[in-house]
Formats: C-alpha cells, structure tokens, sequence
C-alpha cells in the first residue's frame, strides 16, 4: 500500500470527474464555497492524470461515462492509494453499480438527483473518515520506533486526544454537556463493583469516554431536531455504534474501548441495535455503558422529552433489570450509587472543549 498523503486540516483538495460539464462546474461551485480546494475533470484518463500531479484527500466520480467507467477508475485510484476517499455518483436506474463499487472499496455513494445539502453532508463525512485514517496511520508509524516508557507516553498522549475529540463531538449535542464525564464515572465505578482488575476497568472508562464518537457521522440538525426523525435521520443515529467501533479498530491502544462502543445499544432482550445481540452476545462492557448511558441520558433533558428526576431514573432503570439490561451489572450499577459513583483509577480528565485556555 502507497504511503497516504495528508492535505492541510481545513484545506482538504477535491476532484469531481463526471463527463457533463454542467455537473462539475454545480458541483465544484459548492465545494468550492465549503470551503475546498476543487479541481475537475471530464473523464477517468483526465481524472488518474489529475492523480499523479495533484495531492489530493477525495475524489467524486459519476459511475457511467465514455471511456473508463466509474468503477474502473475507483480501482485503479484505490489501487494507487487505499486511503483516498472515493464517493461514486450514480441514477437510480443503475444502483447495482454503486452496490458493485462499494465491493472495490467505494467508500460512499450519492444517488442522483441529489441536493447540494446532501452532497455537502456526505464530502464531511467522508474527509473526516480520511483525517482519522491519517491519524490511525501517523500513530502507527510513530510507535514503530519508540522505547517501551516512550510508547506509554504516546499512548497516553493519543487517549487524551482522542477523549478531546469525543468531548469536541458530544458538545454538538446542545442538551448533554458533561454527559460523557457522568457515564465514564458511572462506568469507572460499576467496574470495581463487578471486580475487574485495574486494566480492564480502565478499558472500559475508555469505551465510556469515546461510547458515542460514531455520532461524528450523524448532522448537528439532526442530534438537536426537536421533532421526530425521518426513517433515514434515524437510520444514521443507528449507525453510530458501527461508526465508532471501525474508528478505533486498528489503533492498539484504543481497541480496548472497541466492544462498549459497538454494544452500549444493545439490549439484554436482543431489542437494540446496530446487531440486536441477546444475553450473553453483549460484551460485559456494552452491559456496563449501556447502563450508565441511558441513566446520565435519562437525568439531562432531551429536545423531545423533560430531564427525569434521580429517583425516578433510578426506577427505570430497576425496572428494566433482566430485560433491557443485565441483572448483575443493575446490581453493581445500584451498589455504585449508593456509594456516589466513586473515580479510582481515573487515568486523566475529558478535557472540556468549551473551556477557555491560559
Ligand atoms: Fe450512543
């Protein structure tokens, strides 16, 4: 695999290849006003020659133009460089390209006719996956060569970051500032009622912190709507556990955090999501965020519902014992609060984004 290229934060460069010229020239207007760099071309021969002398993060191609297809071109680019993201354009009519293409490692598609908001939400997407690939290949490379204190250091060093990160993404949520905290206390605490050793208690203060960092996919209009979702809105809020977990795989020292995130919607009674897993399909560490998720969720008040009182959250959450949520961890959960969640083994701080420094 070709070393990755990483533009510039903020200055992610695009290509838009589609033979009508009318598409480029809308499409690139846009981007363009997004705030990238866009270039354009008419076909895959223009598109691959742009390749070689331009750095660029994503590339849009329609599927169906004279010449190289779509799909070819999307191999031979991936081919060049696994990272790049490629967004195949495509009509209705011939959706089972875009099924194809997804199989050469497509990484998103956009069904024409589609709107510029649409085209917008999905470049964002896309170049945060490629920002994060960078980083995950950046860390890689970087403890490579580092002595054994040097690793811890840097491991450190990313965990922080990326709880900056989660903590930058949570703040989106205008109803939910110091969620996180709550359900990594919660979760910190339950853990040493269930006796797990240090190591593992600490992994599952990871999963908390970074549970919902999937939520990067999902639109602010979308985390704040007041009103109920659209089928499609909700399909993306069920996909952020998905999300979350391929963001952290890879990256050894996050991989701890990976079975809370996937899990933390899973239901004892296989009635959750992204996998309606049952019983004992569910991680320990999905049981334990689930809990504490849905308690520090039921305490803060939502855009559809008012915040619930502590003793009435604490009802809930008795109620749902063995159907919902493990009866054991609802034991440790309940043994956790009524000693007032204690924090031993807290590795660091969620930085507060919000804060202002010096
Ligand atoms: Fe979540």
């Amino acid at each position: 695999m070709s070393e990755s290229k990483q533009t510039e934060p903020g200055k992610a460069k695009i290509l838009v290849v589609d033979d009508e010229p009318a598409i480029t020239v809308a499409l690139a207007k846009r981007l363009r006003r997004d705030g990238y760099e866009c270039v354009t071309a008419g076909s895959g021969d223009e598109a691959l020659i742009r390749f070689s002398t331009d750095n660029l993060d994503l590339v849009i191609t329609d599927i169906r133009m004279p010449g190289m297809s779509g799909i070819e071109l999307l191999k031979e680019i991936k081919r060049r460089d696994a990272d790049i993201q490629v967004i195949m354009m495509t009509a209705y009519a011939d959706i089972d390209f875009a099924i194809e293409a997804l199989r050469y490692k497509a990484d998103d598609y956009l069904l024409k006719p589609f709107n510029l908001t649409e085209l917008s939400h999905c470049v964002g997407k896309a170049l945060e996956h490629r920002r994060l690939l960078c980083e995950s290949r950046a860390y890689q490379a970087a403890t490579r060569e580092v002595s054994p204190e040097g690793l811890l250091s840097v491991e450190r060093h990313y965990r922080q970051g990326m709880a900056a990160l989660a903590a930058a993404i949570e703040s989106r949520d205008r109803q939910t500032a110091g969620h996180l905290e709550r359900v990594a206390h919660y979760a910190l605490a339950m853990g040493a009622e269930l006796g797990l050793a240090a190591e593992k208690r600490r992994n599952l203060w990871l999963g908390a912190v970074l549970h919902d960092v999937g939520m990067v996919a999902v639109p602010e209009t979308v985390i704040n709507k007041p009103g109920p979702l659209t089928p499609e809105e909700w399909r993306l809020v069920r996909e952020h556990p998905l999300m979350g977990s391929r963001i952290v795989q890879g990256i050894p020292c996050l991989e701890p955090a990976h079975p809370g995130i996937l899990h933390h919607h899973e239901r004892w009674d296989g009635s959750g999501y992204p996998a309606g897993l049952e019983g004992d399909e569910i991680s320990l560490e999905g049981c334990v965020l689930a809990v504490a998720d849905a308690f520090a969720a039921m305490l803060s008040e939502r855009p559809y519902r008012k915040a619930l009182s502590e003793a009435h959250a604490l009802d809930e959450v008795k109620r749902s014992a063995g159907n919902r949520f493990e009866r054991r961890v609802v034991r440790a959960f309940l043994a956790a609060h009524e000693k007032g969640f204690p924090a031993e083994g807290l590795e660091f701080e969620i930085p507060d984004p919000l804060a202002k420094k010096g």
